[in-house]
């Protein structure tokens, strides 16, 4: 199923990822998907992407359909600048650039000073269903809040590709373009942080179960593309990984601190070594600063008694006083995790400018 054409990499009949990766963690995909029926022909651009895929674009768009002014149609999932900041660029190239999206993102990216003559909401067609001049059908399948309540993915029916935005993307620690599960951890983290709540994400979930003939390919605006049993093994992850307010929420806001912390020991295991490791989680559970507030089971960390932030504080100081050389990356490590699950950083791990006392004088 794939196949390179310059730097662009063909993912299905007439379909490629025309965006390059960058070396960050978080990846923009953008798509380019051709329909033809005899000599007709119609290039429709998924999630544009922003300035900085200009070269690659410039350079597979060449290649592919002759240049970035030949985009006819670009698909808009939600407002975000990585989704779609060069749509108006595009639409200076080609004045005639027709733009599809919901009503509440056009509300949005209206504000990129787009011609309203040439846009039309998705809303509008019948049953979300749309057929393409050369005979194609295409279904827009919303997903609420996933992020944004105007998010709508685009089905392909022909190629069975489902377009899917920023749900099922993720952020890139394992560089390959189809995921496995080695691609978990950037999935969840990404969701964790931009979806809002679980509930909102097994709606979606449902929305591409439905979907009839199923997708074989998922291509979502970041990280890698989910085809085959992938499909199935991600959606039923997703379905139950608490995000958002569901971090914040009461009755999973300790749930939230424990994996938090067992991700914190999983990272520092990595960075210091099985022995070294274990030998600083005896000294934490020797340190009664430490110890007298958290308890460990067979799993690692399991509980700890009152406030979270205590618990944080004393463990800070606990490990920063075992490796006082390492303290960089080890706050590098906390800051990243903490941030992950949602949740505030304690204050000494704050960037000074961002202490109070500097705020506040
Ligand atoms: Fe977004
Ligand atoms: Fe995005």
């Amino acid at each position: 199923m794939t196949s390179t054409n310059g730097s662009a990499l063909k993912i299905a009949e007439d379909t490629y990822q025309v965006s390059t990766p960058l070396g960050l963690h978080l990846e923009s995909n953008v798509y380019l998907r051709i329909y033809r029926n005899g000599s007709q022909q119609l290039n429709m651009l998924i999630d544009p992407g922003a300035k900085r895929h200009l070269p690659a674009l410039q350079q597979n768009l060449g290649s592919l359909i002759g240049g970035l002014d030949k985009v006819n149609v670009a698909f808009i999932n939600h407002q975000d600048p990585d989704v779609v900041f060069n749509t108006a660029y595009f639409q200076e190239l080609n004045p005639k650039l027709f733009v599809l999206c919901s009503e509440d993102t056009w509300r949005l990216i209206d504000f990129y000073g787009l011609n309203p003559r040439l846009y039309k909401g998705v809303e509008s067609f019948p049953g979300l269903r749309a057929k393409i001049n050369t005979g194609q059908l295409i279904d827009f399948v919303p997903s609420r809040y996933c992020h944004f309540r105007g998010s709508m993915m685009l089905y392909d029916r022909e190629t069975r590709v489902l377009y899917s935005g920023d749900f099922l993307g993720g952020l890139t620690y394992v560089e390959s373009s189809y995921v496995d599960d080695r691609h978990w951890e950037g999935i969840r983290t990404f969701h964790q942080i931009y979806m809002p709540s679980r509930q909102a994400m097994k709606l979606a979930v449902e929305s591409i179960r439905n979907l009839d003939p199923k997708p074989i390919l998922i291509a979502p605006q970041h990280g890698g593309m989910i085809q085959g049993r992938w499909i199935d093994y991600y959606l039923s992850k997703i379905e139950k990984l608490p995000v958002g307010l569901d971090l914040i929420a009461y009755e999973h806001l300790r749930e939230n601190y424990v994996a938090m912390m067992n991700e914190v020991f999983m990272e520092l295991n990595r960075l210091l070594g099985p022995e070294e490791f274990a030998a600083s989680i005896k000294h934490l559970r020797d340190d009664g600063s430490f110890t007298t507030l958290v308890t460990f089971d067979q799993n690692g960390f399991s509980d700890f008694k009152g406030d979270p932030n205590s618990m944080l504080d004393s463990f800070i100081d606990s490990i920063s006083r075992r490796h006082p050389n390492r303290l960089e990356r080890i706050r590098q490590i906390l800051i990243r995790v903490i941030l992950s699950h949602s949740l505030p950083l304690p204050g000494q791990l704050l960037p000074d400018n961002l202490k109070p006392d500097k705020l506040f004088t």
